[in-house]
């Protein structure tokens, strides 16, 4: 499996390229051990990044709870006070105010508008006295449902500098998605457009938030940006279209004062059970976080042009399109389109059009486009480019090799960044000039961050290895609980290995110290670098009256990496058909969104369950990834009958 390091760095860049960088290997092993042999001086150190109002006086104190199950409690820089926005905005107001902070790049090609700090300054405040007059204030919780807009990002920091907290939604989740998540939180507020646009389709964001605030009440608030101009409901009291708000406000609005664990936004993320789950970071420590991460892991240089292509409604878009990039002063890049609208070439043209020089993307994206042909790339100069991006799923060596010698033409170091919502910011990764990169490893940590491969039973593995990555030792962007559910933070994350963060992810680690990610290892599925519980795909699909159980596993899809394959068992008296398929994928989009449309439904008279009735689930994953002749033991079956009709039944077929 492992490639050879054939593209060993720092000798394979240009020589400018090396001189630029902030670390070379040596002072990467001597930051990194330093980071970890005194994580207090190195942190407290590192904290200063960012403005204080008032400074910290330590830096860290936090508990994983220990080998016997203590308290887990984690708090960074707790008495320090700051504000998200202002490190963002303000501070850069009197080196950098009319420097570019976003170029927005609309869905249109000929669309585009570059905004200015000091731009940005009088929009976000504007935004955050809209919100304040509608009776948002520190701690309220607000719902933003917004389409890549310099907007999103405005109503992001207008929350943070109000020291409200943020839950984005993504904008291709349905009503019932919207709804749940309104109500974990309790939003008075949702901050919506009246369409989206993506790929020329019109997305309808403001008649989902209607029919998800039908569902849940209690919002007193909607604010809605004008994106299309497309007619939609306005009810009159609650919702206000947002520039004849604005016209009713001034663009000064004083930045609170917030302390480092105040917290600046949940994010809901899909888990092996349940229901997703709220993620809340806080303020300080994420930031610094953020930030450093941006700064190094991309080499950011004053002056470059940055783009990250995620959504703002995932963690990717938090904190490597707005608060990483914008603390640090960068100019980043906001995409409202896709990557095949009005044609394959779309990213490039816009890496042409706007000189990027970094470029950040996940494999599925690189996947598909390959899959077009190198001519698309090709046709366009990609001067520019330094440096490449990867994240959200393994990326395939294949794909990083095209990535490399295609898109890069053998110029640009790949960093292949692992993270996860709940890290905050990027844990394991190259860092350019430092790191030599071999395709399809995410290499080695960044500072800070202790990973450790751990077997079944808890062992900590050494040298070379595989197994299930922890991480042993608190980092500042680390998530510091479930919002209003500390409980199942701890749960979640620290019961399976006592005192250490468990990732749900699994490893190998090779002779080099350097980490492979090799997919979850829970009930967790990676969809084109989107997260899915399996869980919640079968509880939409129970929902539909014709079912009576259904069963979900992922399976290796080309592009997506990984699929969704869905076992339905129907209700007494129910046929399977071609149409009834057709229904029960259109359900599970209404119920969860576009993302969650299942690629196979096979219609199975029976699942495989233990006389207890547990589903066994590693034999429907065998069955789907084609590989049914390895199903291992199936003797503890209640009915071993019921595996032969799914193998001969099955739906993805080599
Ligand atoms: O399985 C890992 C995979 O994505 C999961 C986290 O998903 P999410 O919280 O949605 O955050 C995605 C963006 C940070 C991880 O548990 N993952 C993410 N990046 C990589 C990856 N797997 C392999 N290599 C990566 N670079």
């Amino acid at each position: 499996m492992e490639h050879v390091v054939h593209h060993p760095l720092p000798h394979d860049v240009p020589a400018e390229w090396a001189a630029r960088a902030y670390v070379n290997e040596a002072k990467y092993l001597e930051m990194y051990e330093r980071s970890i042999r005194d994580p207090e001086g190195f942190w407290y150190e590192h904290g200063s990044r960012i403005d204080w109002f008032t400074t910290y006086t330590r830096a860290k104190n936090a508990s994983f709870g220990g080998p016997d199950g203590g308290e887990v409690s984690i708090r960074w820089f707790e008495d320090g006070v700051t504000n998200v926005a202002y490190n963002c905005i303000d501070r850069h107001l009197d080196t950098r105010g009319d420097q570019v902070a976003i170029i927005w790049e609309g869905d249109d090609p000929s669309e585009s508008k570059h905004i200015t700090y000091r731009q940005l300054h009088a929009e976000v405040c504007r935004f955050a006295n809209v919100l304040r007059n509608r009776g948002v204030e520190k701690g309220s919780t607000v719902t933003i449902y917004m389409p890549m807009i310099p907007e999103a990002a405005y109503a992001m920091l207008a929350c943070a500098r109000l020291g409200a907290i943020h839950s984005v939604v993504f904008g291709g989740f349905s009503p019932d998605s919207l709804a749940d998540r309104i109500r974990d939180c309790g939003s008075k507020m949702v901050i919506t457009a009246d369409e989206g646009l993506r790929g020329g389709r019109k997305v309808p964001l403001k008649a989902n938030v209607d029919a998800a605030i039908a569902k849940v009440g209690g919002v007193d608030h909607v604010v809605v940006v004008r994106r299309t101009g497309g007619s939609v409901d306005m009810e009159a009291g609650r919702d206000v279209y947002y520039h004849e708000a604005a016209e009713q406000v001034t663009d000064e609005c004083p930045a609170e004062h917030v302390d480092a664990e105040d917290p600046l936004f949940i994010l809901y993320t899909s888990g092996s059970t349940g229901k997703p789950k709220g993620v809340l970071h806080t303020t300080g420590g994420y930031l610094v976080f953020a930030s450093m991460t941006h700064q190094y892991v991309f080499d950011y240089h004053d002056g470059d042009i940055y783009w990250c292509t995620a959504d703002v409604g995932w963690v990717t878009g938090h904190s490597y399109i707005v608060y990483g990039p914008l603390a640090n002063g960068a100019t980043t890049l906001m995409f409202e389109g896709v990557p095949n609208y009005p044609t394959v070439s779309r990213f490039w043209e816009v890496i042409d059009k706007h000189k990027v020089n970094i470029f950040y993307t996940a494999p599925t994206a690189i996947r598909s486009l390959m899959g077009a042909g190198d001519a698309p790339v090709k046709k366009t100069s990609r001067a520019s480019l330094r440096l490449l991006g990867s994240v959200g799923e393994p990326i395939n060596p294949e794909a990083w090799e095209w990535y490399y010698e295609v898109v890069g033409e053998k110029r640009c170091p790949i960093v292949d960044t692992w993270w996860q919502t709940e890290t905050g910011g990027i844990m394991i990764t190259p860092l350019p000039g430092a790191t030599r990169l071999k395709p399809g490893s995410a290499t080695r940590p960044f500072f800070g961050v202790v990973p450790q491969v751990v077997d079944a039973e808890g062992k900590v593995l050494e040298g070379a290895c595989e197994g299930n990555l922890v991480i042993a030792e608190s980092w500042p962007g680390q998530m510091r609980t479930v919002f209003g559910d500390h409980q199942r933070f701890v749960d979640t994350y620290f019961s399976a290995y006592k005192g250490k963060y468990f990732t749900g992810d699994g490893c190998r680690r090779d002779a080099d110290g350097y980490y492979w990610i090799t997919g979850r290892v829970d009930d967790v599925i990676n969809v084109s670098g989107h997260r899915m519980g399996t869980a919640e795909v079968e509880s939409a699909l129970v929902s539909h009256p014709k079912v009576s159980e259904a069963a979900v596993v992922g399976y290796p899809h080309d592009i997506k990496g990984q699929g969704i394959y869905a076992y339905v068992t129907l209700m007494q008296g129910e046929e399977p058909s071609e149409s009834l398929r057709k229904e029960l994928v259109a359900h599970v989009r209404k119920e969860i969104g576009p993302i969650a449309t299942p690629d196979l439904i096979q219609f199975a008279p029976g699942l495989p369950k233990t006389r207890s009735g547990k589903i066994m689930r590693r034999i429907l994953r065998k069955i789907a990834e084609d590989e049914f002749s390895a199903l291992g033991d199936t003797s503890t079956l209640a009915d071993p009958a019921v595996v032969d009709d799914l193998i001969e039944n099955r739906q993805n077929r080599a």
